[in-house]
């Protein structure tokens, strides 16, 4: 059959040889990089290894205590964390961690001593969820140090770089299959992990979020604490002329943007009274899927200006957050700009 790969005679790229193959087509993903996105994928297949397990690896449930957010930890939150510090923690090129769940960050090496990269992760991302085995994922931002900062705060200040300076980013979604999207800035790569070899095998290269989609993704439950524009714009949907919109919301950024990234559409988290600022967390929820969005064609916006041209005042700030297709980001900003 002309034209048509049957699947069984695709070549198996494995995460790690694809980017050696990254890092020898393109200088900007060094040695370092490949070194640092394996360590991401082994501390996701172990946090894999937990989710599938959930129920039975007594994983389930509340710690008991609040995290920097104000918000309460499960036990797989802490689980997850502890296992991305355990993973990267000790590679010689790491000199800050990130973490949702750590008010401070984790100084590991000084940039003078060869820490060159900061990661920024939200362990697992749609924590909700977890009870009720639903997608959950996990979110990672890779930043480089300030060489020349070594001041003595000058680790938060070193991470407060706006998302356009990230050199990669990615996440993996905890799904019906366990996949692992990434990006150094040439094109978004999609690996699904093959649990008989635990090993991350390519899916797709170059992915194309669709310039259109007729799917919202947002909590309705707070419209009426949304802005004019996106109530508006929420309400044409539903209007005969919009010719007919579907409703997705998962609760977990990670999943919902997976789908708005392969089917189009519109993810939506606007300001609302709970959370005037946004909920998202920009430097390692917002960033990291901003750049994955513009890599694929898609847009990311505050509903005012590019996310990634956004200057983070402090780790844990806080955006609305308006992601998706093109065109369809477009058409919400045409209400909101009728405000
Ligand atoms: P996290 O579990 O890391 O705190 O993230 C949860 C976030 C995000 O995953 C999701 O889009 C959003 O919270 C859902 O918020 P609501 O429950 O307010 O809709
Ligand atoms: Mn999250
Ligand atoms: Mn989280």
């Amino acid at each position: 059959m002309s034209g048509v790969t049957p699947i069984m005679s695709r070549p198996i790229v494995t995460l790690t040889q694809h980017i050696h193959e990254q890092q020898r087509r393109f200088p900007v993903a060094t040695g370092d990089l490949s070194w640092l996105l394996s360590g991401v994928a082994l501390a996701t297949r172990i946090i894999e290894s937990y989710v599938r397990r959930a129920g039975i690896a007594e994983v389930l449930g509340e710690v008991g205590t609040d995290n920097v957010q104000g918000e309460r930890v499960q036990k797989l939150d802490l689980l997850a964390n502890e296992t991305i510090l355990r993973c990267l923690g000790y590679r010689e090129i790491v000199g800050i961690l990130v973490s949702e769940e750590d008010e401070e960050p984790t100084l590991v090496m000084q940039p003078s001593d060869g820490g060159k990269y900061i990661v920024l992760f939200d362990p697992l991302d749609g924590s909700s969820n977890i009870d009720v085995n639903v997608s959950i994922g996990t979110i990672f931002s890779i930043l480089r140090c300030d060489e020349n900062d070594q001041g003595p705060d000058s680790a938060v200040r070193n991470c407060l770089q706006p998302g356009v300076r990230q050199v990669a980013a990615g996440y993996v979604v905890y799904g019906s299959s366990t996949v692992m999207a990434y990006t150094t800035g040439e094109g978004v790569h999609m690996f699904t992990l093959e649990p008989s070899i635990g090993a991350f095998v390519l899916q797709s290269e170059n992915v194309r979020m669709p310039e259109s989609g007729k799917t919202y993704s947002v909590n309705e439950a707070y419209r009426d604490s949304f802005s004019r524009g996106v109530q508006d714009y929420l309400a044409w949907t539903k209007t005969k002329e919009a010719g007919g919109y579907g409703s997705r919301y998962i609760g977990s950024l990670v999943a919902d943007f997976h789908r708005t990234l392969l089917k189009g559409g519109v993810f939506l988290y606007p300001a609302t009274a709970k959370n005037p600022s946004g909920k998202l967390r920009l430097l390692y929820e917002a960033n990291p899927i901003a750049f994955l969005a513009e890599q694929a064609g898609g847009v990311a916006t505050d509903f005012s200006g590019r996310i990634m041209e956004k200057k983070p005042d402090s780790l844990h700030v806080r955006t609305p957050l308006l992601i998706g297709s093109k065109n369809e980001v477009e058409r919400v900003m045409e209400f909101v700009g009728r405000e």
